[in-house]
């Protein structure tokens, strides 16, 4: 039976889940909800569903299993507590756009509500619910990889100084950590969802001299270090507009172990995979010449649009919803969510204390599900 969902928040991202729900046959959307009232009717002609004005009037009225939370506001997360407690609240499961939250302390208020009322409560962390990151989770679960070594995630918006065009927008505007906070997420997640838990983070923050010039104070250059809890280490640089993409596209993540890398660039367009030298030329270095590495393997999907990865991640999520996956098992969880603030929140801190090292805050434990665990 297809599970019964209701959106809250009806713009340019709540129309692109209707879509992805109205396409996906574990999904039945039956509302929609927005504050804006033309947006939800307008929504709810388009997709032959019920509009609500508020989000406690759809939950008193239809007998929703999940409420997909599309709502944005300052940072892009400002909005997203309220109607994600309520819904918890209400006994329902929720999947929340990214970032989970703008604020760290109403965001491990959410995860520790839907782990108080034994809910599923998942994150829109849809950059690695791809055919190339299925692909690169294949290498390392084959073993082609081996013990990480590094990880460079490279992640920008095109742009620059030419094309640069203020951000006046009330929810970006005088936000210093607005790329950050609303933005950090997917690369962060990407990172550990490749390479396990970070540690230990440490950044340089700044803004190019055209920022400052026009008065704006978001901090749209990051360049992060980072240690993984498995020993390997990582830089992500992050910009937003102010210099051209470069290689790779929008975004590129390279994993290298001890027996293999892998290359992910533009998201979902292309993965590479190269074998380590072979004992025999490890044996002898002198003909280890540069550029010798065997490209073994590539998936070259030729899917540019990154919109594609929406209805990817948000059939993962109804998947597991319908088989009732034990909740520390859920895909791209709050917790998950909440992993890649606590990363942000590290950097932030880092960059305040003059590039000084700072260990993110733990995660909340995790307890299983009981019964589901071995014997
Ligand atoms: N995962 C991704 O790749 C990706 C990409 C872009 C944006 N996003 C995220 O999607 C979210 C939405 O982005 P957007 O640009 O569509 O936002 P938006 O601000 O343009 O639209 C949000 C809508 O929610 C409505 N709303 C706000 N609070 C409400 C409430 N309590 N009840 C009912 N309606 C309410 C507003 O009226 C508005 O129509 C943001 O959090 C953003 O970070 C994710």
């Amino acid at each position: 039976m297809p599970l019964k969902v209701g959106i809250i928040g009806l713009r340019g991202i709540g129309n692109v889940h209707a879509q992805a729900h109205k396409a996906d046959p574990l999904s039945n959307l039956v509302a929609v909800c927005d504050i804006v009232k033309e947006r939800a009717d307008a929504a709810a002609k388009k997709y032959g569903v019920r509009a609500y004005y508020n989000l406690t009037d759809m939950l008193r009225n239809e007998d929703l299993d999940i409420v997909d939370v599309a709502t944005g506001g300052y940072e892009n997360g400002s909005w997203h507590f309220e109607p994600t407690m309520e819904a918890l609240e209400a006994g329902k499961h929720v999947l929340v756009e990214k970032p989970i939250s703008n604020d760290i302390n109403e965001a491990r208020q959410m995860v520790a509500k839907a782990a108080e009322k034994q809910l599923y409560l998942g994150v829109n962390l849809n950059h690695y619910f791809t055919p190339t990151a299925d692909r690169a989770d294949e290498y390392i679960a084959k073993g082609q990889v081996g013990e990480l070594v590094y990880c460079l995630h490279k992640v920008g918006f095109n742009g620059s100084e030419a094309a640069y065009q203020p951000n006046t927008n009330w929810r970006w505007w005088g936000f210093p950590y607005a790329h950050m906070k609303a933005f950090l997420t997917h690369p962060f997640s990407v990172m550990r969802h490749f390479c396990g838990d970070i540690t230990h983070v440490q950044a340089f923050v700044e803004r190019p001299s055209f920022r400052k010039k026009a008065g704006d104070a978001m901090l749209s250059i990051n360049g992060i270090n980072v240690k993984f809890a498995n020993g390997g280490i990582g830089y992500l640089l992050s910009q937003r507009g102010d210099a051209p993409f470069g290689l790779g596209g929008w975004w590129s993540v390279e994993v290298s172990g001890t027996r293999g890398a892998f290359c992910i660039e533009n998201c979902i367009e292309k993965v590479t995979f190269w074998e380590g030298p072979d004992p025999t030329r490890a044996a002898n270095p002198g003909a280890m010449t540069m550029g010798m590495a065997a490209v073994t393997d590539v998936l070259d999907t030729g899917i540019k649009d990154f919109n594609a990865t929406f209805a990817l991640r948000i059939h993962a999520f109804l998947e597991d919803v319908t088989n009732g996956v034990p909740r520390d098992q859920l895909r791209a969880s709050g917790r998950d969510g909440l992993a890649a603030l606590e990363y942000t929140w590290a950097a932030m801190e880092s960059y305040e204390q003059g590039g000084a090292l700072v260990r993110p805050h733990p995660l909340p434990i995790l307890h299983g599900t009981p019964g589901a665990t071995p014997d």
